[in-house]
């Protein structure tokens, strides 16, 4: 089958490393990149470390409002889905180069298929709702990390094309964990002590663009016991200065550039705990044991709350703090969200 497999933003190029590699064993793909990230490390580190092949086309579409962005994305990709005539064009989570592949996919001859299937936060002021709710209700297969997913396109009246394969990112960390742990010189580098600094993410939109939200998050975080060290997003580094907050950042917590994913994965593993509002980061806390304070107030990745490894806290300091000082012993730890093969069962099912 030729596929055309649609990426843009850092989480889908992680995703795509399994994914790429096992449908490459069975099928022709062309990669897209449509160029939403573009800064060398948001985008091009994760190319070169991890070994995911150059994309045949970069659209370069950039930053944007969602409008613009999404339209930009769509005419673009529209000519590149007549161009290459793929049987299925695949996309990865909520962005809005999802959304834009899944559209143009819609409107035209090919299947589409969707990794990260029927997560749902409840949540429609999220941009990444809209977009993952109008795919899975475009897409004729339906890949989904969890039994949960399923059942919540079942409730949608989704029923045919669906496919419990496990999380690819859980394939992705098993890959490099190692090789992360004891290759990367992250920790020398940012001078931090294996299990003693807390490992933060932000940039969510909810908590980016409202700055008594931001400023609540990085008080909380500033309450911490440990160091917390704050590998920065681009979007929240620019509301971080437009808000007045840069300094208040600063000062409190070890704030630096975004980092590849083997040094991120070698931070996690060091981290004694995590504080984030990423939805990948969530997960892979879990995947490498480590209790994780989610700094929304609700998630997709429901079974890691229920299972008692992560915890809602919203953006409200004290919360955040207390959070950050909880040492109850963790439950035991579930098996979920696959055995790290997902990406063999999705190039599997699509070879019909
Ligand atoms: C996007 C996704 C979000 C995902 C995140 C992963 C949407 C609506 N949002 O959010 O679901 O969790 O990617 O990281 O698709 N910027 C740079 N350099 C870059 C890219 C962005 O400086 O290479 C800055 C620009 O100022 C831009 C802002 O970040 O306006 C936001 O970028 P954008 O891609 O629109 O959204 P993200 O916040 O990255
Ligand atoms: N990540 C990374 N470097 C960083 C921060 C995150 O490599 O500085 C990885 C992280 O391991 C995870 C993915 O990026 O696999 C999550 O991306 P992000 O939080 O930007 O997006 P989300 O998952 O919320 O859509």
């Amino acid at each position: 089958m030729k596929i055309l497999s649609v990426v843009g933003a850092r989480p889908q190029f992680i995703k795509a490393f399994p994914v790429s590699d096992a449908l490459r064993r069975e099928h022709e793909e062309v990669l897209v990149h449509t160029g939403q990230h573009y800064d060398a490390e948001l985008s091009d580190v994760f190319f070169t470390e991890l070994g995911i092949p150059e994309p045949d086309y970069n659209l370069g579409v950039g930053s944007g409002g969602h409008a613009a962005q999404t339209a930009e994305m769509l005419v673009r990709l529209d000519e590149v889905v007549e161009a290459e005539a793929p049987d299925l064009v695949l996309v990865y989570g909520d962005t809005n180069s999802t959304l834009a592949a899944a559209l143009v996919a819609a409107k035209r001859d090919p299947a589409l298929a969707h990794v990260e299937a029927g997560l749902r936060s409840g949540n429609w002021s999220m941009p990444e709702e809209v977009n993952r709710v109008l795919t899975d209700h475009c897409s004729d297969f339906l890949f989904a990390p969890a039994e949960s997913a399923a059942e919540t396109l079942r409730r949608e009246g989704i029923t045919s094309g669906v496919h419990v394969t496990g999380d690819v990112g859980f394939d992705a960390i098993l890959r490099v964990r190692d090789r992360a742990v004891e290759g990367s010189t992250v920790l020398d580098r940012l001078e931090l002590d294996a299990g003693e600094y807390v490992l933060a993410t932000v940039h969510r939109a909810g908590n980016t663009d409202d700055p008594a939200r931001l400023a609540a998050v990085i008080d909380g975080l500033a309450e911490s016991p440990l160091p917390v060290v704050l590998p920065l997003h681009p979007r929240t580094e620019a509301a971080l200065k437009t808000h007045g907050l840069w300094d208040r950042a600063t000062d409190a917590l070890h704030v630096v550039d975004p980092v590849g994913y083997l040094d991120f994965v070698c931070l996690l593993d060091g981290a004694e705990r995590v504080a984030t509002d990423s939805g990948g980061v969530q997960k892979e806390a879990l995947y490498l044991d480590r209790r994780c304070v989610t700094l929304r107030e609700e998630t997709e990745w429901v079974e890691t709350v229920e299972a008692g490894w992560n915890v809602l806290v919203g953006a409200d300091a004290d919360a955040i703090a207390r959070a950050l000082r909880d040492d109850e012993p963790l439950p035991p730890k579930p098996s979920l969200y696959g055995d790290g093969h997902a990406a063999e069962r999705i190039a599997e099912a699509l070879r019909g």
